[in-house]
């Protein structure tokens, strides 16, 4: 079964009324205000929607986050049973501190065909379309996966590019990379546009790899079925996070997740952008109106696009 046309618009406002809500604080140095700014007028658009719709990736789970939470009902309660997973301002530092990058997101399926994962981190390898299917293993060395990739695109390895979030528990990442002469374009944050850089005719990135968060996982792995591309993650848990993961039903806490164990069936995917990005433009306010960019994917009916809207404020 597909998702109702009817939707899209719907949900293209969600993210284009959550990306105004954090605009107010772009450049603010307070990216919670930011964050909430977003979560506010997101969920005020989802609960207008004609749908049973669950949270299955949100802010957190219940205790610790007010809204948007992994569980909360939203829409009219009535219409298609949906499942949604959002986050209202992935890039809440790029806003802050007014940098490009941040956007707001959601990824919509039918009940049951979005995996909810806990706010963990999750480890990552990502790749494009057109490739064999699971080239890639997040149990093989860095240089094995490296060299699967290669020989697969036929491009010689000190051609490749690879993304990677900076961070210091990416050291042995990078330094394999470095010996391996593989180039690095490095992101501060941000990873569902660094993991979406692998898409499209000519590619920023061969490879996205590295540890970033659970949730940012499966909305990338949400893009990535409307795309053709593959994406295996597998949970980062500590302790507490292992009570976490078994209350959301995960049995098996090492499994290595493909693509179509996050995501089944057809998928509606927007991001509207707040700062200026690789992947939408940000928004633009002026006294009376706000122009949003939002790039548009329903993988059922074959649509990418980037589409503008302007609304009085
Ligand atoms: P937020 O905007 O929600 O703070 O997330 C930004 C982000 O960079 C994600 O894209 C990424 O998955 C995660 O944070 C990485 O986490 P950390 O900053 O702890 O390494």
């Amino acid at each position: 079964m597909s998702l109702n046309k009817s939707y899209l618009d719907q949900f293209i406002r969600t993210t284009e009324f959550a990306a105004y809500g954090a605009s107010s604080f772009i450049g603010k140095g307070d990216k919670n205000a930011a964050d909430k700014g977003a979560v506010d007028k997101m969920r005020n658009e989802l609960n207008k929607i004609d749908m049973e719709g669950t949270v299955v990736i949100g802010e957190g789970e219940m205790d610790k986050a007010p809204m948007l939470f992994i569980g909360e009902k939203v829409g009219t309660k009535k219409g298609s049973q949906l499942d949604i997973a959002l986050d209202p301002l992935e890039g809440t530092n790029f806003t802050a501190k007014n940098l490009p990058g941040a956007f707001s997101v959601l990824v919509v399926a039918e009940k049951g065909n979005l995996l909810s994962a806990p706010d963990t981190y999750m480890e990552k390898i990502v790749i494009g379309s057109n490739l064999p299917d699971n080239l890639l293993d997040l149990d093989n060395s860095v240089e094995t996966n490296i060299n699967l990739l290669s020989k697969a695109k036929k491009k010689p390895i000190s051609e490749l590019n690879a993304c990677v979030l900076n961070r210091p528990r990416h050291k042995e990442i990078i330094d394999t990379l470095n010996k391996l002469k593989v180039k690095i374009n490095y992101i501060t944050d941000g990873d569902i546009a660094g993991a979406m850089s692998v898409l499209g005719e000519n590619p920023k990135n061969d490879i996205y790899l590295g540890t970033g968060g659970g949730p940012e996982g499966v909305i990338t792995a949400g893009a990535l079925s409307c795309f053709g591309g593959q994406i295996q993650g597998r949970l980062v848990l500590d302790k507490k996070e292992i009570t976490r993961a078994k209350k959301l039903g995960i049995k098996d806490l090492n499994k290595k997740y493909n693509l179509i164990d996050m995501v089944k069936g057809d998928v509606i995917f927007c991001a509207t952008g707040v700062t200026n990005g690789d992947l939408v433009k940000g928004i633009l306010v002026t006294e009376e109106t706000f122009e949003v960019n939002t790039l548009v994917l329903h993988k059922s009916q074959n649509i990418k696009k980037i589409i503008t809207n302007t609304y009085n404020r």
